[in-house]
């Protein structure tokens, strides 16, 4: 069976920076408070009117710019989101027309911070069975809109950003290759990190009391993500090691969803490796969900952090809860 490349990767950020200090004038916290749990600097946030869509076609531009793709090579469109521009329907059809793509599939995924690398896997399938020749995957988030920016919120409006990056996925060319994906979930920690509303158990899906109770905004169980995240990130990146015959000393990077400088800590720690080979860019995007691991791949390829050839390791762990490994030969 013939193998996937990855041949061009962008990202786009919106243009607004939020600092902890700019935070700290909407709620009780503190730069240091900030710096110490999560590592996070700033982050950026859209203006009125951006929507995940327009992040993700930024980076997708990128991404076709690098792999010298036009817009009529595209076969296929995963757009891995948690916050699609709208209720329904997902983000991905916006993205075919702003793109001006041929009529080709568009989907959007919801596997919140795993979601970039379950659509990778998605991607990876089609091309390996000659299904596509040519595949767009996208990671796109807009969770400021989401975010309770209050005393009472400050928890989770401090840990996340807005952004979007972008893969273009070819054939491989006997060198660069995915070699494999390892996707992962359990379902009983639903409610550990999760938004309740909109929701379509509800009639109607969303009331002026659920608003007054604050049940539109996201909930998360701080230590509980924190427990299973270092638990599950180095189960599924022993994984994808085992599974293709190699060793730690083999990877070059290992880039992991941007959770928290905490959890990337300790999972290096548990792994046996410095901070050196594992990426982190979260003092200035914060947590971006699924766009978070495109973003990195994106700026460590620009930094050098990796040549082709080398092997790279992508590992997420998120809501669901849900996570996911990449092993790549870059
Ligand atoms: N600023 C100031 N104080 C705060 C803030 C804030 N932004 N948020 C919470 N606090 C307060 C709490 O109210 C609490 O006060 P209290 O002791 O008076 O009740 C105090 O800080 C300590 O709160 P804890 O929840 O015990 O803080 P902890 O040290 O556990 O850190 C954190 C919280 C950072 C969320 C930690 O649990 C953690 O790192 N969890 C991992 C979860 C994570 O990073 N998720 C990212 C998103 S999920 C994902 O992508 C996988």
């Amino acid at each position: 069976m013939r193998q996937t490349m990855i041949s061009g990767v962008g990202y786009h950020v919106p243009k607004r920076v939020v600092t902890n200090r700019e935070l700290e004038q909407l709620m009780d916290t503190s730069d240091e408070w900030i710096v110490t749990r999560s590592g996070i600097r700033e982050r950026h946030w859209v203006e009125e009117g951006e929507g995940t869509s327009d992040l993700g076609v930024a980076a997708a531009q990128k991404a076709m710019t690098m792999a010298g793709v036009k817009p009529e090579a595209i076969d296929l469109v995963v757009f891995a989101t948690l916050t699609s521009d709208y209720f329904f329907p997902g983000s991905s059809a916006q993205v075919q027309e702003k793109l001006g793509l041929r009529n080709v599939g568009a989907f959007d995924i919801k596997a919140a911070c795993s979601a970039f690398i379950y659509g990778l896997s998605i991607g990876d399938q089609f091309i390996k069975t000659g299904q596509a020749e040519t595949v767009l995957v996208i990671g796109a988030e807009v969770q400021s809109t989401a975010l309770n920016v209050s005393t009472s919120g400050r928890d989770m409006a401090v840990l996340f950003g807005d952004g979007a990056g972008a893969v273009i996925l070819r054939p491989g060319d006997g060198r660069s290759a995915i070699l494999s994906t390892h996707l992962h979930a359990d379902g009983k920690h639903l409610k550990d990190l999760w938004c309740e509303v909109p929701a379509s158990r509800f009639n109607p899906r969303v009331s002026h009391e659920m608003l007054n109770e604050g049940r539109q905004y996201p909930l998360m169980n701080g230590r509980e993500v924190f427990r299973n995240a270092i638990v599950r990130f180095p189960e599924v990146i022993n994984e994808a090691l085992t599974t293709n015959g190699l060793t730690l000393d083999d990877i070059a990077l290992i880039i992991p969803h941007q959770a928290n400088l905490r959890i990337s800590q300790a999972v290096a720690k548990r792994l046996g490796v410095g901070m050196d080979r594992v990426f982190s860019n979260i003092h200035k995007y914060g947590n971006t969900t699924a766009a978070s691991i495109p973003i990195a791949l994106s700026e460590a390829w620009e930094e050098g952090r990796f040549s082709r050839g080398d092997h790279i390791i992508l590992a997420a762990f998120g809501a669901g809860f849900t996570w996911a490994s990449a092993a790549i030969r870059w």
